[in-house]
This record gives structure tokens, C-alpha cells and sequence, in this order.
């Protein structure tokens, strides 16, 4: 699977958040205090994509019933044990790429 370039960093602004595709997978993309978080983008509870969420700190909570993941490591905070996937991040040059292999 390796690495996938997604864009340039310079259009990925702070404190925002994204849908992007990765190796055909759509992923949540956040830029928070200066670093890149990417995450399934889809709730473990009914699958509703996760970059429509709203972000406070280092969380995103699902829009549809409110379920809150931390998207540092993708562990859902409202299920204790249960995780979702996380992928790695990096800055490659002027590009933004993502590892959809996930995080160990
Ligand atoms: S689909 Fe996300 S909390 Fe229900």
C-alpha cells in the first residue's frame, strides 16, 4: 500500500478538516495546532463520515448521535475498547501524504 500524496501542504490550512481519497479509500484529514491526523472516515456506529464532525482539541465528535474519537489514535471515547483506524501522516517536499497501512 505504501505512501499516497494527497496535495500540496500549502492547501491544507490550520484548524481545518478534509475528506480525501487515499489509495481509493476515503479518509478523515485534520490539521490541528500544526500537525496532520488522519483517520477511517466513517463512525463505528452507523458509518457516517467522520470529516463532517466537529473538532474541539484533539477530538472529533460525529455529527449524527454524538459519538467522540480521539483522531490522534483513532480510540472512541464514548465505547471504551473500541478503536477505529488511524494512519500515518507525513510532509514529503511540498506534498501531504498518508500511509494507509495502519498505525501501529
Ligand atoms: S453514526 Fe456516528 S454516532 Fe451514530
Amino acid at each position: 500500500m505504501g505512501w499516497h500524496t494527497i496535495g500540496l501542504i500549502s492547501d491544507f490550512n490550520e484548524g481545518c478538516q478534509w475528506q480525501v481519497e487515499a489509495g481509493d479509500r476515503p479518509v478523515a484529514l485534520f490539521k490541528f495546532e500544526g500537525k496532520f491526523y488522519a483517520m477511517k472516515n466513517s463512525c463505528l456506529h452507523q458509518g457516517f463520515p467522520l470529516a463532517e464532525g466537529n473538532v474541539k482539541n484533539y477530538m472529533v465528535e460525529c455529527p449524527l448521535h454524538g459519538w467522540v474519537y480521539d483522531f490522534r489514535d483513532g480510540k472512541c471515547l464514548s465505547t471504551p475498547g473500541r478503536c477505529t483506524k488511524s494512519y500515518k501522516v507525513r510532509i514529503n517536499g511540498e506534498n501531504l501524504e498518508i500511509n494507509m497501512e495502519e498505525k501501529g
